[in-house]
């Protein structure tokens, strides 16, 4: 298998300029042996901050939303083309956070991931179910939709520069943590839905699929240990150094 594990933080919107500082110059020593691919994803203000002071680092650099436009009337938005001259890597998509809030639905999921590729960035394409979807016995069939959402249109050459992060939404920020068995059955249903759409070979090989949800320290081993989880998005627990250093030395 040769999937690399890769963690990444969603500081969500957390962090001024000056916090970004402290948090990456106490972060750097700490994670800079990871044997796993560390990305930070950080608010549009940061970004500059976090790159320049990743510089020469293990630690790569995400935004956490990108517009689908390339330029225009589009107040309040970033394209992937202004990211990219930032020097930033990743750029997170589809958090339920935005669907919840901000009307993102899969269709604009997958015009952002287009337009993020297009660019060069590597998106981090969040799916997920609610715990009332969970209830009634609708997790596959929302997970399937998302990800064929997701990635309609998506070329298989593009597989190795996007990662799925499978969210429950009732384990985000709720100290909730799906069972690492409930995380790693679900995320074989979105690789079995990969394997679908593109090939077992390309599900297998070349899709890493991240758990996230109320992961941390003290749970990130037993998730980290189950076959189908390549790496962990991380909220709460990437605001701090110590802690998020603790899950990407798992
Ligand atoms: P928490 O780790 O705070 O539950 O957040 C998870 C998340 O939403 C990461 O994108």
């Amino acid at each position: 298998m040769s999937r690399k594990a890769i963690i990444a933080g969603n500081w969500k919107m957390n962090n001024t300029i000056a916090e970004t500082k402290a948090l990456v110059n106490e972060l750097i020593p700490l994670v800079k042996d990871a044997q796993c691919d560390v990305v930070i994803c950080t608010p549009y203000t940061d970004l500059a901050t976090a790159v320049e002071l990743t510089k020469g680092t293990n630690i790569k650099v995400g935004a956490e939303n990108v517009h689908w436009a390339e330029k225009g009337a589009f107040t309040g938005e970033i394209s992937a083309k202004m990211l990219v001259e930032l020097g930033v890597e990743y750029v997170i998509i589809g958090h339920s956070e935005r669907r919840q809030y901000f009307g993102e639905t899969d269709e604009t999921v997958n015009a952002r991931t287009k337009a993020a590729l297009a660019a060069g960035l590597k998106p981090i394409v969040c799916v997920g179910e609610t715990l009332e979807e969970r209830e009634s016995g609708k997790v596959e069939e929302v997970l399937v939709r998302q990800t064929k959402g997701a990635f309609a249109g998506i070329d298989k050459e593009e597989l190795e520069n996007i990662v799925i992060a499978y969210e429950p939404v009732w384990a985000i920020g709720t100290g909730k943590t799906a069972t690492a068995e409930v995380a790693n059955e679900t995320i074989a249903i979105i690789r079995k839905t990969m394997a679908e759409l593109y090939c077992p070979k390309c599900a297998e090989n070349r899709v890493r699929i991240q758990y996230g949800g109320s992961m941390n320290p003290k749970n990130v081993k037993e998730l980290m240990a189950m076959p189908e989880i390549d790496g962990g998005l991380i909220g709460g627990a990437s605001l701090k150094a110590v802690d998020f250093s603790q899950v990407v030395n798992f």
